[in-house]
């Protein structure tokens, strides 16, 4: 087991079994992992003790990529898609993240965040234990800094980490179509600085894709975020091979998300830098395009980060399991890689790992208990068909 995960795990790292097999844990007042092993436990007074004997144990999930926070699911985009249409039509006939953005204007903050706190609760019960929460469906000053407030109450409310990316450039509104410079300026001059004066940002994103935004746009707004101590975590490759990549490279960002266009020159710029990529597979599953080459990006030596994206347009599930499978059907990764890639990487790709990702005395004792099983590979082989597990927050069980 990994020790202090002071770095994420690269490469050959990633296979080192981030699991027990029949642990014991004690969990402190404080919801900290006091001791962990395996064998006899000693019996400390004062400590909460678990004893996991014949069960499977690792690290809650960490799921470093969402955007749960909107108005209303689109069904109606998902009968379009299922008779045809592609995600870029759907957008052109004003579905998509405009969709979505028509309907923030209007939508009340106290909605918005009753519908966002059932959904943080849908994904603890599935055992994630920090997420990490993106604005972008806002496109106006006001829109944006309303998303960030409804964030910032689910920190203050929920038992695990929340971190909020202003992703201000997620899509071009329509009104800003002739004068796209003036929407950049509005979020370099305007949002960034509100939302860093009110502590309602802890990254920057933007959309940097065919289409969307280009890697100059994107420098200017990471040079934007960077004067207020706010990263990135961007949008890149994911529709084409646009340079995205290169961009949060060069500005030190914290990940580069989505990725299925990624090449060897896109590799190489990553193996020079500190920057995790963050791979989506629900997304390339429910938009049917290509997944992103996880397997040549792990053996040549990154640190593959896996996250939902769960949003209501590519990826409306917030199922760290279903990725573990797609992770292992679909890119090749081996069942502790996937885990690796979706506890401690997470971890990292939300600068969490002091706190969280793996199970570790000192760290926060959150984790999840599964029935026992021949083999790790259980999880990824038995997609959707819902093996008995157990979830634990800050060494609470969690009952939904
Ligand atoms: O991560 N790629 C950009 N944005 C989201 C989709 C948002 C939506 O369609 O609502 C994503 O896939
Ligand atoms: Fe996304």
């Amino acid at each position: 087991m990994h020790q202090d995960g002071a770095s994420p795990l690269k490469g050959k790292e990633m296979q080192e079994p981030r699991c027990l097999d029949g642990a014991w844990m004690q969990v402190n007042e404080e919801g900290k992992i006091h001791a962990i092993g395996t064998g006899e436990a000693p019996v400390l007074p004062g400590e909460d003790q678990f004893n996991m004997e014949g069960s499977w144990v690792f690290p809650a999930f960490c799921d470093s990529h969402t955007h749960l926070v909107f108005p209303e699911w689109r069904p109606e985009e998902f009968l379009y898609k299922i008779r045809g249409m592609s995600y870029a039509e759907i957008a052109q006939k004003g579905g998509g993240i405009l969709n979505s953005a028509q309907k923030m204007e209007m939508a009340e903050e106290g909605h918005l965040f009753a519908a966002a706190l059932r959904r943080c609760h849908e994904c603890m019960a599935f055992g994630t234990g920090a997420l990490e929460i993106k604005s972008g469906y806002g496109l106006s000053l006001e829109s944006e800094l309303k998303m960030l407030r409804v964030i910032a109450r689910l920190k203050e409310s929920l038992p695990i980490p929340v971190k909020a990316t202003l992703l201000g450039a997620h899509a071009l509104p329509p009104k800003y179509k002739e004068r796209r410079e003036d929407f950049i300026d509005m979020i370099v001059h305007r949002l960034i600085p509100a939302a860093a004066a009110d502590g309602l940002a802890d990254y920057v994103d933007v959309f940097c894709d065919t289409g969307f935004f280009t890697p100059e746009e994107t420098e200017r707004i990471l040079e934007a975020g960077a004067r207020f101590g706010l990263r990135g975590k961007i949008h890149a490759n994911e529709l084409g091979n646009t340079g995205g990549i290169q961009a949060g490279v060069a500005h030190q960002a914290l990940s580069v998300d989505h990725l299925e266009h990624t090449g060897p020159e896109e590799i190489q710029s990553l193996l020079n830098s500190n920057t995790i990529p963050t791979l989506l597979p629900g997304t390339a599953f429910f938009l049917k395009m290509d997944y992103p080459p996880a397997r040549t990006m792990v053996n040549a030596g990154l640190p593959v980060c896996l996250a939902t994206d769960y949003n209501p347009g590519s990826c409306p599930s917030g199922n760290p399991w279903f990725i573990w499978s797609l992770a292992s059907i679909y890119m090749g990764l081996e069942p502790e890689e996937a885990l690796s890639a979706l506890s401690l990487n997470g971890a990292h790709a939300m600068e969490l790992q002091h706190s969280h990702g793996s199970l570790w005395p000192g760290k926060v004792g959150s984790f999840i208990s599964v029935e026992p099983m021949e083999t790790l590979a259980m999880v990824p082989y038995r997609f959707g068909s819902g093996l008995n597990y157990r979830v634990f927050i800050q060494g609470k069980e969690y009952n939904p």
